[in-house]
């Protein structure tokens, strides 16, 4: 198969992660014969510091022009305590998101067994959870109206929903329940906000023409109690943008660590495979971030862009077998890890190549 794939890095630990999940794709291309081609775009800081732009129109081409994107991440410590900063690499994040219709953002929360001890959550509780979000990514309040008033002292964010746009991203979700366990949890505030009146409304709507699965609504406040304490409840979510933000970073503990959890943006154009995680300043230039999101993220762009689920098993079965081997980076090292068997983010990557074949 040929594609043509754009790397975009971006900042921090974004720029350490993509590139092992780059190596691993070159990998999987020469295993099974595919024809991978590569280009690379900034975007974040990187691209503000080069061009004065966060999401540069030639960026914005080249990802419209791809077959698939594996991003990294965007942020700099400098844009973090300056709230007055007026252009910052997150709207680059955000425009990229809006530019491309990417509405549906997949965020699997797969406990690889050997790091049940990873977690903080106790094992009995975590033992095989698997939850698949679609956090809806180019609506709420991150998109609305936003600005300040009385002189500055008041700002304000609109958040806004349409029913198309509850519906296409409720769709997606019950379509996914229908090929796993049949269950899904709508997470909304339905008793305090308008918006999520209206996605409970559309929601229980359509219901009835996925007969086979079971709805269950909560709000967000009980859910974020509730996926702590019974994971496994769980089976797909969908939820607004912004809870769905804050309920996956919570939910990379089921999985041991953000370092563990990839993504999917997909929608109406080329779809964009990112570590949910961001450029992590505490760790940049260390060497030490866990790449296997990115690999992860790499693994959904096979599948899911490319329809390659042999290949992206292959991978997905590589990180299992690197576990399996005892080797952790260290966000997912215990106390029990022997000092030969902490990798760091090269290091990751070499051994999982091994193990790729
Ligand atoms: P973060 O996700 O960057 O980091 C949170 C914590 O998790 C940090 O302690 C970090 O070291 C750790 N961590 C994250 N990824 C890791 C990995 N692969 N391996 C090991 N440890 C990892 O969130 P933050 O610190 O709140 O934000 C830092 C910057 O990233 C901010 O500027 C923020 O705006 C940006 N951000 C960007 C994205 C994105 O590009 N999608 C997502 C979240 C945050
Ligand atoms: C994410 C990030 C972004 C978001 C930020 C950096 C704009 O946290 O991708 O999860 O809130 O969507
Ligand atoms: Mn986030």
């Amino acid at each position: 198969m040929k594609k043509h794939i754009l790397v975009v890095p971006g900042d921090g630990i974004g720029q350490e992660v993509t590139a092992v999940g780059k190596k691993v794709l070159e990998r999987i291309a020469s295993k099974f014969g595919h024809e991978f081609t590569y280009d690379e775009a900034l975007i974040g800081h990187a691209a503000i510091e080069a061009t004065g732009n966060p999401l540069p129109e030639e960026t914005l081409a080249k990802m419209k022009a791809s077959d698939a994107v594996l991003f990294g991440a965007v942020g700099h410590p400098k844009y973090d305590n300056d709230p007055s900063a007026k252009v910052r690499p997150e709207q680059g994040l955000l425009k990229m998101r809006k530019e491309l219709g990417l509405y549906a953002n997949l965020r699997p929360i797969k406990l690889f067994d050997e790091l049940l001890g990873a977690s903080s959550i106790k094992p009995e509780i975590l033992k095989g959870s698997d939850i698949l979000f679609f956090r809806e990514l180019t609506g709420d309040i991150y998109f609305g109206e936003k600005g300040r008033k009385n002189d500055g002292d008041t700002a304000y964010d609109l958040a806004e929903y349409s029913r198309f746009e509850v519906e296409r991203i409720a769709r997606k979700a019950f379509e996914a329940a229908r090929t796993r366990r049949k269950k899904l949890c709508s997470v909304d505030k339905a008793n305090v906000l308008e918006t999520s009146r209206l996605w409970r409304e559309v929601v229980q709507k359509i219901a009835p023409e996925y007969p086979d699965v079971e709805v269950e609504h909560q709000f967000v406040d009980a859910a974020a109690m509730m996926l702590i304490k019974d994971p496994r409840r769980f089976d797909v979510v969908v939820t607004a943008n912004l809870f769905g933000d804050i309920l996956t970073d919570e939910a990379s503990q089921i999985a041991g660590s953000m370092g563990m959890l990839a993504s999917a943006s997909v929608g109406d154009s080329t779809g964009v495979y990112e570590p949910i995680h961001g450029s992590a300043h505490d760790i940049t230039g260390k060497g030490v971030a866990n790449p296997l999101a990115s690999v992860l993220s790499a693994a959904l762009l096979l599948d899911i862009s490319f329809g390659l689920k042999e290949e992206a098993d292959t991978i997905i079965a590589a990180v299992d077998q690197l576990l399996k081997d005892g080797f952790r980076t260290r966000d997912i090292a215990d106390a029990t890890t022997p000092a030969d068997k902490i990798l760091n983010t090269e290091t990751a990557g070499q051994e999982l190549l091994k193990r790729l074949g």
